[in-house]
Order: structure tokens, then C-alpha cells, then sequence
């Protein structure tokens, strides 16, 4: 017979893959599950529970997941001989993707849930104990998880993510997303201003807003009408304590003039967007489905300038999608010329099982997409490395949020979301600073301290 589980403490392993909405996801399931007992530890060796909360966007993903439960098993076997049960969940777009095939090729594992259904994790864990595993929840429930998932109360540091929005309706011709995610969906405007309260309260300084489509945002405002994202961010911008305010990922086509205007007239929104194009080919955006062309995409980013001219920009970049030509390519590396990226993500494309891309006869040799990509990420690198070069002299605010490799080693992230490394930053911790910029390295740069007592902007 189990032990209540209230009984005592239980650890509780989560290893997050890919991208901020399953760090997010991750820190709401320890919530979940908290109630019953379990309390956050950093490694598998000896913990009551393991959860891998996996991401299926590009290739090797599954591959990966089942070395990393391989590893895992030994763990879960000693626990077993010491005469106490490990309970081994798969979570996230693989969960949801794979389902009971999870527990087929391995049937050490206890539970396997989708990316809708977390908020049930403690009747999947009662169950599991009680019939020994098999558990498999991939529901997209009619009542959204948000509605039921306990307040926030993992701690999540000076930087924190906020979900406010989930799913995509957009079905780019290469994406699990849609499959995976489900439906979009808006959380209510009261809803995450309360978590954004209780995120500030825990220490919060810094607040990304998620979404697979956080522009195309549509939630419930108080006035029983929908808010935009552009309104979402200026109530938000009112609560004290708050200083900064991101937003990620956006499409083009839902960038929208109230969203662009807010760049220009809220202090506390970044001045850094990730907006991806995919390509600069219009042909290739016609056959990925997504709605835009690049000349739209070019005109939002010269609104975007107008509004805000420091604005940095990023992107994601896929090049070998079935049926790119050289001349397609080039338009790509032509768009990357002409709007000049402070960092990008550039992917080889990846078939996914299920989507309209994976079966186009037109796939694109494996040494043809490495060559164009080797291209493209030398571009960008130059960019990113020009962009950090232009910032030496300059003095900014700087969110410190980690540990360097020495002693008074501060790293934290300037506006533009560069990492700035400062030794001289002792005792500030948490703190967002002003901090002059000496060196710039390829991927980050190097700063000090404003030497003065109004340096330090906001307290923790
Ligand atoms: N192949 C390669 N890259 C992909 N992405 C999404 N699906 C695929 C795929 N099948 C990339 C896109 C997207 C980012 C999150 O991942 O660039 O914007
Ligand atoms: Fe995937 Fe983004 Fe396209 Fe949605 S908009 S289908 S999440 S690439």
C-alpha cells in the first residue's frame, strides 16, 4: 500500500526541452502539483517523480526523448530496489504527439499527457500509484487548463514568463504547432494581470508574454470586450514594481498598428521583437501558408522603426522547404541584407509527420539545406556581431539575473536582450542597472557599472 501522499515531501524532477512556453508550462505543473506533496529538486537520481516535458517542432525530438527516459530508467529501477516507486511521466508536444506509443516502446513510463491536459496531473499521479501506470491524457478539454491551474507559486526569478495566450490557427504548411497546441486561445485580461501581480510580489522585475501567436491575443477585458495585446501590455505597464515588458512569438500578419504604436509610446515594452519571417521568397511563404508577403513584412518593420528607431529585430529562418530554389534562397539572404538582425534562429527545414509540407515530392537534399544554411547563419552572425559592436560606448539598463564564472561576476540582459557581462557587479544581484558598454563579443557583451549613487534603478 502507498503512503498518502500529503504525507511527506516528495521530489519532484522536471526537464524542460524547447521553447519558453514548456519553461512556462513546466513551472505551472510544479504548481500543480504541489498541493500533493511534491517539491522541486534539480536531478533525477533519487527523485519520487520525473516528468520529460518535451517539444516536437523539428526533427530528432522523439529520438531524444527516448534516450533521455533510457538514462532515466536506471534511476527508477534503484529507487525500486531500495522498495520505493519512481513515477515517470512524458509531458509536451511528444507526449501529444506519441501517446500510448510512448508507453509501448517503454513501458517504464507511468504517464503520458498532452500540452492540454497538465492541470490533471494529480489524478494522473492518484491513478498511476493506484494501478501501477498506463496513464495516457492527451484531451483537449472543453474547459481550458487555465481555468482550473492553482495560482502561481514556483519561484521564477527576476525574469519571468507569463502565458497569456495558446494554440495557433495559422497552419504554416511545416508546423506541429496547430496539432500539437491546439486551438488559439486567449487568457481573460483579469486573469493575467492577477498573475502578473503575483509574479511581481514573488520578485518579479521583467515579464514575457507567451503565445505561439501572443500578437494574435483576444482576451476578455473587464469591459466585456476583447482586448488587443497593445491594451493587455498597457494595463499591465500600470502595476508598480514592474519595469520591463516582452512579448514572443508573433506573426506578421496579426502585427497590427495599435501593437506598433505601443512601441513607441510604452517605456516598459522592450525595445526588441522576434518576427519571423521563415523566408524572403514570396513564392516559398505562398507554399508555407503564411499569409504574408515579404514586401508586408518589410512595411511593418518600417512602421516599427518609425515608431521605435533603436528597435531590435529578430527572426526564424527555414531554408531547404520543399520546392526552394537558389533564386528563392537568394531573396531570403536578400530580406536578411535589407533589414539588418540584431539575432535570428535558422533552421534546416524538418519533415513532421502529419503536416501538408512533409509530403511535397519537392523535398530538398540534406547537402543542399546545410550549404544554404551555413550561408545564411554566417550572415546573420555577422549582423548579430555588428549589432553588438554598435552598442560598445553605450550605457544602459541591465537586468541581472545569473552568476558569472568569478567572484562579483554579474551576467544579466540589456534592453535588446544581449547578455552583458559585468565583474565588478557584487551585491546586485536581481537589480537593473545602469551599465556602459566597453566590449562586444560575437554573442554577448561586456560592460561596468555606471560609478555613481543613482545607478541603481530599481531596488529588489
Ligand atoms: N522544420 C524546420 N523548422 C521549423 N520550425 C517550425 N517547424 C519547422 C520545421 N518543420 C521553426 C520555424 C518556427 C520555429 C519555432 O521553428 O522557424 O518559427
Ligand atoms: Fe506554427 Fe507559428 Fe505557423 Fe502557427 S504561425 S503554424 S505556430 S509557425
Amino acid at each position: 500500500m502507498n503512503a498518502p501522499l500529503s504525507a511527506s515531501k516528495k521530489k519532484l524532477y522536471i526537464k524542460t526541452y524547447g521553447c519558453q512556453m514548456n519553461v512556462y508550462d513546466s513551472t505551472r505543473m510544479a504548481d500543480v502539483l504541489a498541493p500533493i506533496g511534491y517539491e522541486p529538486t534539480s536531478e533525477p537520481n533519487g527523485a519520487d517523480m520525473v516528468i520529460l516535458n518535451t517539444c516536437h517542432i523539428r526533427e530528432k525530438a522523439e529520438e531524444k526523448v527516448y534516450s533521455d527516459l533510457g538514462r532515466i530508467r536506471p534511476h527508477k529501477e534503484k529507487k525500486a530496489s531500495e522498495g520505493s516507486k519512481m513515477l515517470i511521466a512524458v509531458g509536451g508536444c511528444v507526449g501529444q504527439a506519441e501517446g500510448a506509443e510512448i508507453i509501448k516502446r517503454a513501458p517504464y513510463v507511468d504517464i503520458v499527457l498532452g500540452s492540454q491536459s497538465y492541470h490533471r496531473l494529480p489524478d494522473m499521479v492518484a491513478s498511476a500509484l493506484r494501478d501501477g501506470g498506463g496513464v495516457v491524457d492527451l484531451e483537449f478539454p472543453e474547459e481550458p487548463k487555465f481555468d482550473t491551474l492553482p495560482e502561481a507559486t514556483a519561484p521564477t526569478g527576476k525574469s519571468a514568463f507569463l502565458a497569456v495566450q495558446e494554440g495557433c490557427d495559422k497552419f504554416c504548411t511545416f508546423c506541429v504547432v496547430p496539432y500539437t497546441r491546439g486551438a488559439e486561445y486567449s487568457r481573460s485580461v483579469d486573469e493575467i494581470i492577477s498573475e502578473a501581480k503575483i509574479l511581481v510580489r514573488g520578485g518579479a522585475v521583467e515579464l514575457t508574454l507567451l503565445g505561439q501567436n501572443v500578437n494574435a491575443y483576444h482576451g476578455l477585458g473587464a469591459d466585456a470586450k476583447d482586448w488587443s495585446l497593445a491594451q493587455l501590455i498597457k494595463a499591465l505597464a500600470k502595476i508598480d514594481g514592474l519595469e520591463r515588458i516582452r512579448y514572443t512569438t508573433s506573426h506578421p500578419r496579426d502585427m497590427r498598428d495599435d501593437l506598433i504604436a505601443v512601441h513607441g509610446d510604452e517605456p516598459k515594452l522592450m525595445p526588441y521583437l522576434h518576427l519571423p519571417i521563415q523566408s524572403g521568397s514570396n513564392h516559398m511563404l505562398k507554399q508555407m501558408n503564411r499569409k504574408h508577403t515579404a514586401e508586408d513584412y518589410l512595411e511593418i518593420i518600417d512602421k516599427l522603426r518609425a515608431a521605435r528607431p533603436d528597435i531590435a529585430l529578430s527572426s526564424d529562418f527555414i531554408v531547404g522547404f520543399p520546392g526552394e530554389s537558389d533564386e528563392d534562397f537568394k531573396a531570403t539572404m536578400a530580406l536578411v541584407e535589407s533589414v539588418g538582425y540584431a539575432q535570428a534562429y535558422s533552421f534546416k527545414y524538418s519533415q513532421r509527420p502529419g503536416t501538408p509540407a512533409a509530403d511535397h515530392a519537392a523535398q530538398i537534399d540534406e547537402d543542399v539545406k546545410s550549404k544554404r544554411l551555413q550561408l545564411l547563419q554566417g550572415l546573420l552572425n555577422r549582423q548579430q556581431a555588428a549589432f553588438n559592436r554598435a552598442t560598445v560606448g553605450k550605457t544602459f539598463p541591465v537586468l541581472f539575473e545569473r552568476e558569472g564564472k568569478y567572484a562579483g561576476h554579474l551576467i544579466g540582459k540589456s534592453p535588446y536582450l544581449q547578455s552583458v557581462h559585468v565583474r565588478n557587479a557584487k551585491n546586485l544581484m536581481g537589480q537593473l542597472v545602469e551599465v556602459n558598454i566597453t566590449e562586444a563579443l560575437d554573442n554577448s557583451l561586456a560592460g561596468e557599472v555606471v560609478l555613481d549613487n543613482t545607478n541603481i534603478l530599481k531596488r529588489a
